[in-house]
Order: C-alpha cells, then sequence, then structure tokens
C-alpha cells in the first residue's frame, strides 16, 4: 500500500507523539493524533507550526510542502477518530495499567487488521499485548528522542506478536525513512540495557572520589561521545534517567549491573534535574562559569576505560543473550544516541582481551558481582578472536 493511502494513528501528543506524528506526515502519511487533554494538541500544533516555518527559512522545504505536512494531521481527543487506521502507535504515560486500558479502548473501535504498537521504553510488550483481545497484532515500535531527528527504531515483538509482523513493520518504517533494528522483549531493549554503564559507572566513579564531573565528562567527550554522562543525565532530566535505571534494576531482579546510584537519587530529592530546572550536575545559569576539568591524562584515561570496559561488557552480554543480531546491536547505538562507534567494533579495536582484563581487575578489586565479565567477553578473550559482527 502506497503510502498516501495510510492512516497513522498516534495516542498521546507530547514529546514522542508529536514527533511520531511529524514523521509519518513527513513520509506522506495522513495522521489522526489524539489525546486527552485538548491543549497538549494545540500545543503539539503550535509547535509543528514553529518547527516547518524553521524548515522552510532555512530552505529546506517549500511552503507548499510545509502547508501540505501540517494539513496531513488531524487532531482530536476522541479515539472513535482512530476507526481508519493501519497502524496506531501509543505514546502516552510511562504506565502499564494506563497503556492496557488506552490499548482495549483504542482496540474496540480499529478495523480488526489495524497493527496496535507502543513506545514505551520501560515497560513489558509482553505484559502490554496481554490486555489485548487479539495480542497477536500487537508490537513496540521505539522511537528516539527527536523522533524527527533520531534515525533508530527499535521493532519490539511480544510473545504474542504473529510471526511475520516485526519484518512488516522493519519494511514500514524503512519506508519512513528511519533506520529500524529488530530486539527482544527484554528490561530497556537494546539502547537502554546497553547504555546503562554510561551514567551508572560515571556515577560510581564520582560517588568514589576518584573524579569530578567536568573531568569524566571530559575524559568521555575525549573518547569522541559528543556529550559527557553528566552533560547527558543534565540533559534527559536526572528523574527521568533514574526511573528508567530504577526500572532496568528490577526488572532483572536487582541485577547489580544495574543499580541506581544513590548520588543521583539525592539530586531528584533536591530538585536538581538538570537543564529543565536549571540545575544538576552543573549550574545552568547563564552567568555560571562552567568548572574545568582535570588536565591528568592517565587520570583521564582510566576514567574512559572504566567506562568503556562496562560498556563494551553490556553490548557483548546483550549478543550473548540473544537481544539482538550484533549488527543490530552496533547500529542501535550509534544510530539511537550517536556513539563514536559500535562497542562491540570498539571491543575488537582494543583486543577482546583488555576489556575482559580491565573487568577482572576491578571484580577483583571491588569483589562485586556487578563487574563479572559476559561468558562471551571471556570466550573472545581467552581464544584472542574478536567478535563477529557482519556486514
Ligand atoms: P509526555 O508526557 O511528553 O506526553 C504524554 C502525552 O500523553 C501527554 O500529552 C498526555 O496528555 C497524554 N496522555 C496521557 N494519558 C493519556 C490517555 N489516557 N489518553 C490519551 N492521552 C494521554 O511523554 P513523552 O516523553 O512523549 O513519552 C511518551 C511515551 O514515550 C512514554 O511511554 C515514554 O516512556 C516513551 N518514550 C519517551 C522518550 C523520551 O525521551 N521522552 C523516548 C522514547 C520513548
Amino acid at each position: 500500500m502506497g503510502r498516501e493511502n495510510q492512516t497513522i494513528g498516534v495516542v498521546g501528543a507530547g514529546a514522542m507523539g508529536a514527533g511520531i506524528a511529524q514523521v509519518a506526515a513527513q513520509a506522506g502519511c495522513a495522521v489522526v493524533l489524539t489525546d486527552s487533554s485538548s491543549a497538549a494538541l494545540d500545543r503539539s500544533e503550535a509547535q509543528l507550526k514553529k518547527i516547518v516555518a524553521r524548515l522552510i527559512e532555512k530552505g529546506r522545504m517549500t511552503t507548499e510542502e510545509g502547508d501540505n505536512l501540517c494539513g496531513r494531521i488531524q487532531r482530536s481527543t476522541r479515539f472513535s477518530d482512530l476507526a481508519n487506521c493501519d497502524l496506531v502507535i501509543e505514546a502516552i504515560v510511562e504506565n502499564l495499567e494506563v497503556k492496557q486500558s488506552v490499548f482495549r479502548e483504542v482496540e474496540a473501535v480499529v478495523r480488526p487488521d489495524a497493527v496496535l504498537a507502543s513506545n514505551t521504553s520501560s515497560l513489558s510488550i509482553t505484559g502490554i499485548a496481554a490486555a489485548l483481545e487479539r495480542p497477536e497484532r500487537f508490537i513496540g515500535l521505539h522511537f528516539f528522542n527527536p523522533a524527527p531527528l533520531m534515525p533508530l527504531v527499535e521493532v519490539i515483538p511480544a510473545l504474542q506478536t504473529q510471526i511475520d509482523l516485526p519484518v512488516r513493520c522493519v519494511e514500514w518504517m524503512k519506508d519512513w525513512g528511519k533506520d529500524p533494528v529488530i530486539a527482544r522483549d527484554t528490561p530497556g531493549f537494546i539502547v537502554n540495557r546497553v547504555a546503562r554503564p554510561y551514567y551508572g559507572e560515571a556515577l560510581r566513579i564520582l560517588e568514589e572520589g576518584i573524579a569530578d564531573v567536568p573531568t569524566i565528562d571530559a575524559a568521555m567527550k575525549e573518547q569522541g561521545f559528543r556529550m559527557g554522562p553528566f552533560e547527558l543525565m543534565d540533559l534527559i532530566g536526572n528523574d527521568v534517567n533514574y526511573a528508567v535505571t530504577e526500572s532496568v534494576f528490577h526488572a532483572f531482579y536487582q541485577d547489580p549491573r544495574y543499580r541506581p546510584s544513590l548520588v543521583q537519587k539525592r539530586h531528584v530529592e533536591a530538585g536538581w534535574l538538570g537543564r529543565k530546572s536549571g540545575r544538576g550536575y552543573y549550574n545552568h545559569d547563564s552567568s555560571s562559569v562552567a568548572p574545568s576539568p582535570s588536565e591528568d591524562q592517565f587520570l583521564r584515561a582510566q576514567v574512559a576505560e572504566r567506562i568503556l570496559c562496562m560498556l563494551m561488557n553490556e553490548a557483548i552480554d546483550a549478543v550473548f543473550m540473544n537481544i539482538a543480531t550484533p549488527k543490530d546491536i552496533e547500529r542501535a547505538m550509534t544510530r539511537g544516541v550517536n556513539y563514536p562507534k559500535g562497542l562491540l567494533q570498539w571491543t575488537n579495536d582494543w583486543g577482546p582481551d583488555k576489556a575482559y582484563g580491565l573487568l577482572e581487575n576491578l571484580r577483583e578489586r571491588y569483589q562485586e558481582d556487578r563487574y563479572r565479565p559476559s561468558p562471551l567477553l571471556r570466550a573472545h578473550a581467552i581464544a584472542r578472536q574478536p567478535i563477529a559482527i557482519g556486514d
């Protein structure tokens, strides 16, 4: 079916829903954007007009294209307006019961062949599907913020999802200009699982007093990351980042690898959420001067290696646990969160024995299971064999 004949429903007109609606409309689909709040719908309309005006100003879009794009999105507070949709993507509050109840209402109005999807970042796709009468048509479609700019979409089949639906969704997302990967329905899927040590180990290094915030950030930026872990947490919001960590930690039955940090909890308690509250790990007042990092190159290298070996271990363990193919894990981290290099390739460039050795040293020093190397990393380190990534 041509895109111009597709009708896409989006439930929730917040940061993600509005972005997903824009993506579908830009691909040429008719979009029905619904939200229980008419104020949220109005905000999303004003926001889109601003974005389009900027694109026209920059010469990336003609006025006619801009008008057509805006005209393709219909806004409504009624789910009944989703009746004609081929695909409905939900992006409302991150709460299982609320999502299940919304999907029951949506399912009651859509066609029996309509595909239903959730943009959840941390809930079980299988758990949401269980509320549906036809769970086989349900799937996770996880976009990244901001959805119109970030190419990655994680496609996550539930246990109940019909066998051909993931591949259909991959084609669908490619047709919208996205770069989809298929991930298993496990906590954090690919990106929110593999990226956890970027925050967690940085916080641990800070907590131990090994290095301060600007030094840790400088150490990671030196490795090619666009933002340091603390700059990134201040951007995401400490409340949001802490909630994701806590959810992944509990979903993995309190695995110490994902343990949340008290340092971050205190920042949340203090209301030091980051940019949105004016203060986080940094002071975001325009008048304040950013503190300088330490110039100690040995310290910076030590910090970077510690965070990197934890990230590499996480990526290799995701391969070991069949979360996704090695190639898709590489693409997820470079296309979803702009990592400078795939973590498996990075491990190979180091040699797997280097990451393994660093982890074993940490495990020896702390006697903590947090630092256990993945069995797959161990096997590659012992055999001194690179990890096969595929092309
Ligand atoms: P948001 O708070 O900006 O927007 C949520 C919208 O849903 C609000 O406009 C609200 O009025 C509406 N809503 C709430 N309950 C509703 C209901 N029962 N019926 C209809 N509309 C309802 O949230 P955001 O950030 O857009 O997140 C939405 C979803 O996307 C969450 O599941 C979140 O985990 C996920 N997500 C968020 C990302 C992010 O960076 N913000 C990234 C990827 C996924």
